[in-house]
């Protein structure tokens, strides 16, 4: 539990706001590539702040501010009509990475770009898609830093066989046995968890121990300040980011990066727009039509009754919570260890800032942020007793086979 004064201090990112503060000192994703096919300008809500992208002549992007806008317009539309540009407003510089159009809009010089996976992996090993979720961007990144709730939430009665699981998440085998992943965590529950603090963030370590001496490891990773990096598949990682639109919306950014073949970019977009509606990429199923609950189907196959998507289950998770998440009612458990450490470092980088340090902040100051690579995210099935070196070098393997230059 929390106190009100400080759940607004690390959910609330407009302009001046202390967490707003933090998120400005690094890039920020704002469009998809895919967005720029169209005309310009593009409107981008960020941050709290109604924003469009620009290109000049040269194919330079900008990120430029908006005026008159009709005040009843839902801050995540896309608006209609003639986009009107306001030349005394606030400019940012705006680049394109692996399929995002990156922002920064914070002061000073922006940071390097980190040597991670995603965007060292040549386009043809990465693809890039966007949804929107209608609540705050912490909750959302919350979810995902919980390696507990899969099992529940994420938790299918069924195994598919994982021969159809292209391009979805939880539906390889794990590791290198014929289990299913979907098997795995309905079976072990209650992982054991480990998180050390890195110099991007946070590593997630759930250990499952299963029978015979044998335990599943799975490595997930906070990237400060608001992205998560986890396998998808063996072939796979998804590197995701919650990105507020305002307090009360936010997009999740994702770059799917192959070790392996090059991705099949049209089937993984074929795939979400099913999901999605353009051109806001709001998802189809959500709270105005209960996110097609069927109560059958959560007796036979799903726990949450709401298809196989598990961007849903999450999604219907963190919108049901509210707008913002009440957290001066909340009750953390063990399980929560990655949230509590998390907020700590949130709650650091904001005193940094307001002490003038920004060099304090992880990831910029005295380091060679394109020094840092991975992060290393994987599963693997390991010896009980030997479960740390045994997913290392389950990782290593997979980079040494690597078309690209995966090393570490
Ligand atoms: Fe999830």
């Amino acid at each position: 539990m929390i106190s009100q004064q400080l759940n607004d201090q690390i959910t609330r990112v407009g302009p001046g706001t202390a967490a707003g503060a933090v998120l400005r000192r690094y890039w920020q994703p704002a469009a998809l590539s895919d967005q720029l096919r169209g005309s310009f300008p593009v409107p981008v809500n960020l941050l709290g702040e109604r924003l469009a992208l620009v290109r000049d002549d040269a194919g330079t992007l900008t990120l430029a501010t908006r005026v008159s806008d009709p005040a009843e317009t839902p801050t995540h539309h896309h608006d209609s009509g003639d986009i009107v540009i306001d030349g005394e407003g606030p400019r940012y510089p705006a680049v394109e990475r692996k399929g995002v159009v990156f922002a920064y809009l914070g002061p000073d010089a922006a940071p390097a770009f980190p040597s991670f996976d995603c965007f060292r992996a040549p386009d043809s090993h990465v693809f890039a898609f966007k949804g929107l979720w209608e609540c705050n961007w912490l909750q959302a990144l919350e979810i995902g830093i919980d390696p507990a709730h899969a099992s529940f939430l994420h938790r299918f009665l069924e195994d598919e066989d994982p021969d159809d699981g292209y391009g979805k998440q939880f539906r390889d085998r794990a590791a290198d046995t014929n289990m299913p992943m979907t098997q795995v965590l309905r079976e072990y529950p209650r992982p054991e968890i480990k998180v050390d603090e890195m110099d991007y963030g946070l590593r997630i370590t759930a250990l499952r121990h299963m029978e015979n001496e044998l335990t599943h490891v799975r490595i997930t990773n906070q990237i400060f300040p608001e992205a998560i990096c986890i396998p998808m598949s063996r072939e796979m990682t998804i590197t995701q980011w919650h990105v507020p639109i305002d307090d009360e919306h936010c997009y999740w950014f994702t770059i799917f990066t192959s070790f392996q073949k090059p991705v099949d970019k049209d089937r993984m977009r074929d795939q979400r727009l099913q999901e999605h509606r353009l051109p806001d990429y709001a998802p189809i199923k959500n709270r105005s039509n209960s996110y097609h609950y069927d109560p059958a189907e959560q007796t036979a196959l799903t726990y949450t009754g709401m298809g196989l998507d598990i961007n849903v289950h999450d999604q219907w998770a963190v919108e049901g919570m509210g707008p913002i998440q009440d957290r001066t009612r909340e009750h953390l458990g063990r399980s929560d260890v990655a949230i509590i450490k998390y907020r700590r470092m949130l709650r650091r980088a904001i005193g940094s800032l307001e002490d003038g340090a920004v060099e304090d902040l992880p990831m910029r100051g005295a380091v060679d942020v394109s020094a840092i690579r991975g992060p290393l995210s994987n599963d693997a099935i390991a010896s009980t007793g030997d479960w740390s070196s045994a997913s290392f070098a389950a990782d290593m393997a997979r980079r040494a086979e690597c078309p690209w230059d995966a090393s570490v």
